[in-house]
């Protein structure tokens, strides 16, 4: 096992990263509720060497206020309020559940990963997915978008033949970190671990909602050699956002 972790999280650990999945934007669903904590938060993630951060709030039906217009307008009164506290680089992005509130989100535009303005960070239920995600999707990328899923290690009607399925379509994967830890349950670990061992993730995000137990939670993550070795690729492309 490799023991980059033995000492916890450690600065530098993010090494320039972006850090492209969190609930950082406050208020506006279950992650952070005020400023201050998030500008903890932002403190915390700098100090490990994150360099930009995505807030990617829920879209979803569960927020249906969460509109383009209302999380656009959210997120330009944090930065105009906050801007001398902010350490690094932020930007909006968006995590979308593909339920029945994503056409409209589709119709209006998505808030997305990249400088090319094309990868779109999309979930599905924990349970079961959307009958007609795989149509949906289709329809994004006809207009040039590229689906990213994330932390795929948690859906729990997934096997492997659904993650196959995926990457044929071209979707790309997000790892949750923590998952890694055990955050999520034992079959999310187990997924994320050998999913990290075949080199199937494209990018790795924290989906941060708290820093409770966040430190603690990556000090207790091992990996081999070969999923080090992967971790760090990931890290890389997130450079890249
Ligand atoms: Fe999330």
């Amino acid at each position: 096992m490799f023991d980059i972790f033995k000492s916890g999280l450690t600065p530098g650990f993010f090494q320039g990263a972006c850090d492209m999945h969190s609930h950082l934007l406050p208020g506006v669903d279950d992650g952070f509720p005020t400023a201050e904590k998030t500008l903890e938060a932002l403190r915390f993630l700098n100090h490990h060497g994150v360099k930009a951060v995505k807030m990617t709030p829920h879209f979803m039906k569960d927020y249906a206020e969460n509109t383009r217009a209302h999380i656009e307008q959210r997120f330009k009164a944090f930065v105009g309020e906050n801007a001398s506290a902010i350490p690094l680089s932020l930007s909006l992005g968006g995590e979308y559940m593909i339920d029945s509130c994503f056409p409209e989100r589709f119709e209006e535009g998505f808030f997305t990963l990249d400088k090319e303005n094309t990868l779109v960070l999309c979930e599905t239920s924990y349970m079961m997915a959307e009958p007609r995600m795989k149509d949906m999707l289709y329809d994004v990328m006809l207009k040039g978008y590229q689906p990213v899923i994330a932390h795929p290690e948690r859906y729990q009607y997934a096997s492997k033949s659904v993650y196959q399925r995926w990457k044929q379509k071209d979707y790309l994967f997000q790892l949750n970190l923590l998952s890694l830890a055990g955050a999520y349950g034992g079959l999310a670990k187990t997924k994320a671990h050998q999913m990290l061992k075949e080199g199937m993730y494209d990018f790795v995000g924290s989906d941060l909602h708290r820093l409770t137990n966040l430190e603690k939670m990556v000090s207790s993550i091992r990996l081999s050699k070969k999923e080090m070795d992967h971790l760090q690729k990931l890290l890389e492309n997130n450079k890249t956002l």
